[in-house]
């Protein structure tokens, strides 16, 4: 069935806030973003999960992390998994450029990642995205459809739970964050970026059913301000933002939502994408 794909914002504060200030800093963005046509996730550290879930607790804000381990138990001394975080968040960041640069994770690690959070239910938000050198040299797409390949190809054969009209999309979401963009306050031209978007609906629906991968979310990252989320959400193929600094200011993540409603009500009222 073709369907409407929902708009998301996801607030990925990084290794930011203590759990006290985590719990207030949430408490004051889901007042602040009361939009229950914009699905709004908040992934902060883990030692905030309880704080943040005691804040949100009667919002529909939804909570995240920002990694799991690519094992459900084990000797691996200091690293969490989806097995445990299951139950607390619904949601889990993987493959961010920034464990991909600093925990050298590889396609494969992310896949696997992917593979542990069907397991348990979580649904990933798979960041994908080329860095500076590789958009220079003209293989930023290259580079993306690689990384959605490899990704799948070790996540394996799964289930795609079927989609159903619960506004929030399938199992998967996928986050282009060219990783030039992220914390530097320049962002890629929506057009770049919409287009980057059909590249990883089209890769993924090799491996995945045609349809689900046509319904695929996908947002954008990388310095996404109250200022810059507008020429991303004007793009059909676009349907939220990933929002790192900007998510830790109340006032910023109030303009992003607020624009990111008028999005999703024009984009009910215009109907099916596919
Ligand atoms: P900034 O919004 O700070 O550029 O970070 C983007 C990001 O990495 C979100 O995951």
């Amino acid at each position: 069935m073709p369907r409407v794909r929902p708009v998301i914002v996801v607030a990925n504060w990084k290794m930011n806030t203590t759990p006290r200030e985590a719990g207030d800093l949430a408490g004051r963005i889901a007042a602040a973003t009361n939009e229950p046509d914009v699905v709004r996730v908040i992934c902060p550290p883990f030692v905030g999960l309880h704080a943040v879930r005691d804040a949100l607790a009667g919002t529909d804000v939804q909570l995240g992390v920002q990694n799991v381990h690519w094992e459900q138990a084990g000797a691996y001394t200091g690293e969490i998994s989806a097995a445990m975080v299951a139950g607390l968040a619904g949601w889990a960041i993987v493959g961010h450029s920034e464990r991909r640069r600093d925990q050298h994770e590889t396609d494969e690690r992310i896949g696997q990642k992917m593979r542990r959070c069907h397991e348990t239910g979580i649904r990933p938000i798979f960041c994908v995205g080329e860095k500076l050198d590789e958009r220079e040299s003209g293989r930023a797409e290259q580079v993306v459809r690689s990384q959605v390949e490899a990704a799948f190809e070790a996540l394996g054969p799964v289930e795609w739970p079927a989609h159903d009209d619960d506004a929030t999309g399938g199992w998967l979401v996928v986050a282009y964050e060219p990783v030039w963009a992220i914390g530097t306050g320049r962002t890629a031209r929506g057009s770049d970026a919409a287009e980057m978007a059909e590249l990883i609906r089209e890769t993924a629906g090799n491996a995945m059913p045609r349809e689900q991968a046509a319904a695929l979310p996908v947002l954008y990252g990388g310095s996404v301000t109250s200022a810059t989320i507008g020429e991303f959400l004007a793009e059909p193929a676009l349907d939220g933002a990933l929002v790192g600094g900007a998510s830790l200011k109340v006032d910023e993540m109030a303009g992003i939502v607020a624009r990111a409603a008028v999005g999703a009500r024009a984009r009910k009222s215009a109907g099916p994408v596919s």
